[in-house]
């Protein structure tokens, strides 16, 4: 296994491949990547994962210091399941350094849920995807589920900017509870009671998908997650390719959330359709 910290030694790495998968993640690994390295081992023998937290995505610079760090872990881990894996750990200065801020066109999605208590974390996203992308030059990009509006964004990122480039989408993996993992958890006192954004975005999906009236059950959500306390961002329902607000004929739906949970901001989301 390589743990490489520079780009030149990277490069070096990935001539020995013909085609690359790339899973990016900010570490604190859990079974939710590991479920992103498996499908990435499926479609190639170069797999990269990167382990990066990236400073330009935190709109909350308490966000950015308190996100677990745990590498020696994560490496060790990766070392057990996953032996031969190109992990890439840089230093900012060897990433940012030679960058100049760029503007990408993301679209009017960006704007919208967590965007809009976030204002510029999916330009941070798309920026460091686009450095890594440019570097590693992989022909899968991994990404889960769990953050379905930055899969989204990173799909039409793609799209534009990197067309060669395949995204591969993961499902979310979840605890015995259905709690979606994510490395934010670790942050979390009671994950059982955290548990429950599942089951309410669960009960208002089933209702909507018995044709209950969607503002009605977002609203219904709400209330429930007032009671167990919780600041709430937003409850919302969108359609599942481009999430934007359904129309009468829309069957393919999800419904997202973001709340904060013990001042822990969690996200979760489920797809459904409308028979
Ligand atoms: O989903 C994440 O962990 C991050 O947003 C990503 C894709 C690794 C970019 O920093």
């Amino acid at each position: 296994m390589h743990v490489i910290k520079t780009v030149s030694e990277l490069k070096q790495c990935l001539t020995a491949f013909k085609n690359i998968s790339f899973v990016p993640t900010m570490g604190n690994l859990h079974a939710g990547h590991m479920a992103l390295f498996e499908e990435a081992y499926k479609k190639s023998e170069g797999v990269v994962f990167s382990i990066f937290i990236n400073r330009i995505q935190f709109n909350d610079s308490n966000d950015f210091i308190n996100y677990p760090r745990t590498l020696a872990n994560d490496v060790s881990l990766i070392k057990k399941k996953f032996p031969s894996a190109i992990i890439f750990h840089p230093e900012e200065n060897e990433l940012y350094f030679n960058h100049s801020p760029k503007e990408f066109a993301l679209g009017k999605v960006v704007e919208d849920l967590c965007g809009r208590s976030r204002p510029g974390h999916f330009q941070g996203v798309a920026t460091i995807i686009d450095i890594f992308l440019a570097m590693i030059n992989p022909k899968y990009l991994f990404l889960g589920k769990k953050d379905y509006q930055q899969l989204c964004v990173i799909e039409n990122f793609c799209k534009i900017y990197y067309p060669h480039v395949t995204v591969i989408p993961i499902r979310t993996i979840r605890d015995a509870n259905n709690l979606a993992l994510s490395s934010r958890n670790n942050l979390l006192k009671d994950k059982t009671k955290a548990a429950n954004l599942y089951k309410i975005l669960l009960q208002a999906s089933q209702a909507i998908k018995s044709l209950s009236d969607i503002q009605q059950q977002t609203k219904l959500a709400k209330e429930q997650l007032v009671k167990e306390n919780w600041q709430i961002d937003y409850v919302e329902v969108r359609t599942q390719k481009k999430l934007t607000h359904p129309k009468d004929n829309d069957k393919e739906l999800i419904i997202l959330a973001a709340v904060y949970c013990e001042k822990i901001r969690l996200i979760d989301n489920i797809e459904f359709c409308i028979e």
